[in-house]
């Protein structure tokens, strides 16, 4: 596929507007499209005054920022697609909505063009089905704030044609980004893999082990994550955070190792949503004094080793299934959520046996199956081997 095709992205918000400026930056035509103008409006001042910061900053020349922001369209409706060879669909996550879409483009677009989804957490099967056209269809999931986070998740679904994976593939890594390769499965692997930095985080706060200050300084100072599970649910939202939560729960049929919280659910309820509201696990008024966590080693590490164990299951299970590679999975949680180390090169390091009886003492304890340790992680414990 051409490196200068003429790109469509549909969705004019957070990730469809950070989408089109970096398709633009790779020197692509870009087409944003919205059914909201002001959302437009929007994205298009946004545009204007990233590179206004970024020629101030010297990363590009005010002529070069101007031919870039010269490459992006802003349109309503879906008119002006219909001489794009990608589609990329970044709009309000609801399958009804997306399918519709989906099915409205591919009567407009040329036979052989690519529509993908951003979809967190949808399956892509489903949006693929709406279409006569479902090999074309293929999942293609950045990060967010995506102009800065290099991953991208590309997710065919059973019926997209491989030809295209490699298509997209090839083509994100023009773009600059770090593509991998995931089945369409609930979460895709960031969204999964990840689900016990928050989930186990909060349970250690539900047993009354410690508080949310002396949680994230445990994370942040013994196993070097960048900010602690508090501080990123705030920032993420709580009622974002706890939805994909909720979602990945149902779609892996209730299993009870992504069982939601309380704590997170009636923090949602009573809209302690985190920075945005102004207060969720901390409060973020200017003059609010900020909780100081208890700094006591011995409990530090424990809390670090517990939900270190319970990752290092999440991406060992992830490769027992064959999610992805366990190359990709690893680069998945570096790239993707900015991770200190990949999870199975860290299970090398501190060794899969210490997680696993970490795992299996929390079983003995409790009884749940949350505590469950995936096979290959037992394996490799069983046999003293290592996933690299
Ligand atoms: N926000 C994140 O952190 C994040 C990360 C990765 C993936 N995603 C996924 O990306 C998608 C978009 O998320 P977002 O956070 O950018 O949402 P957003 O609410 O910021 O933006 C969605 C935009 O789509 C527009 N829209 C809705 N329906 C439309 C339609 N039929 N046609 C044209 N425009 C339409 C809305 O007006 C809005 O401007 C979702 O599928 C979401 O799951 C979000």
């Amino acid at each position: 596929m051409s490196e200068k095709i003429g790109v469509a992205v549909i969705g004019s918000g957070t990730m469809g507007a950070g989408i089109a400026q970096i398709a633009a930056t790779a020197g692509h035509k870009v087409i944003l499209i919205d059914s909201n103008d002001s959302a437009l409006d929007i994205a298009k001042s946004s545009h204007e005054k990233i590179f206004a910061r970024l020629v101030e900053k010297g990363k590009f020349s005010e002529t070069q920022a101007n031919e870039i922001l010269g490459n992006i369209n802003y349109h309503i409706g879906l008119n002006e697609v219909c001489d794009c060879s990608l589609v990329i669909e970044a709009i309000v996550e609801n399958i009804e909505i997306k399918q519709k879409l989906f099915s409205e483009l591919e009567l407009i677009l040329p036979k052989n063009s690519v529509i993908a989804s951003n979809t967190s957490s949808l399956s892509i099967a489903s949006i693929a089905a709406s279409c006569d056209f479902s090999d074309r269809v293929i999942g293609l999931h950045f990060f967010n704030p995506a102009p800065l986070l290099p991953l991208v998740e590309v997710v065919p679904s059973l019926l997209t044609n491989p030809i295209i994976v490699d298509d997209m593939v090839a083509l994100m890594k023009t773009w600059g980004k770090i593509p991998v390769l995931a089945k369409d499965t609930p979460g895709f692997i960031v969204n999964r893999v990840a689900r016990p930095f928050y989930g186990e985080s909060i349970r250690i706060y539900e047993e009354g082990l410690a508080d949310f200050a002396t949680i994230d300084w445990a994370l942040k100072t013994f196993g070097g994550f960048r900010m602690g599970p508090f501080e990123l649910m705030d920032l993420i939202g709580n009622d974002i955070n706890y939805t994909v939560t909720e979602t990945v729960f149902k779609e892996f049929y209730y299993d009870a190792r992504y069982k939601p919280s309380f704590t997170q659910k009636r923090m949602v309820e009573a809209k302690l949503l985190g920075r945005k509201s102004g207060k969720g696990y901390y409060t973020y008024a200017a003059d609010a004094e900020r909780e100081m966590p208890v700094e006591n080693e011995e409990l530090g590490r424990q809390i670090f080793e517990r939900v270190w164990a319970m990752l290092v299951n999440e991406a060992a299970d992830a490769l027992f299934w064959n999610i992805a590679s366990k190359e990709d999975i690893d680069l998945a949680m570096t790239k993707g959520v900015n991770y200190p180390k990949g999870l199975l090169a860290w299970a090398d390091e501190l060794g899969p046996d210490k997680a696993v009886e970490i795992i299996e003492k929390l079983r003995n304890k409790f009884g749940e199956e949350r505590y469950r340790v995936s096979p290959i992680l037992k394996q490799k414990s069983q046999l003293q081997e290592r996933f690299f």
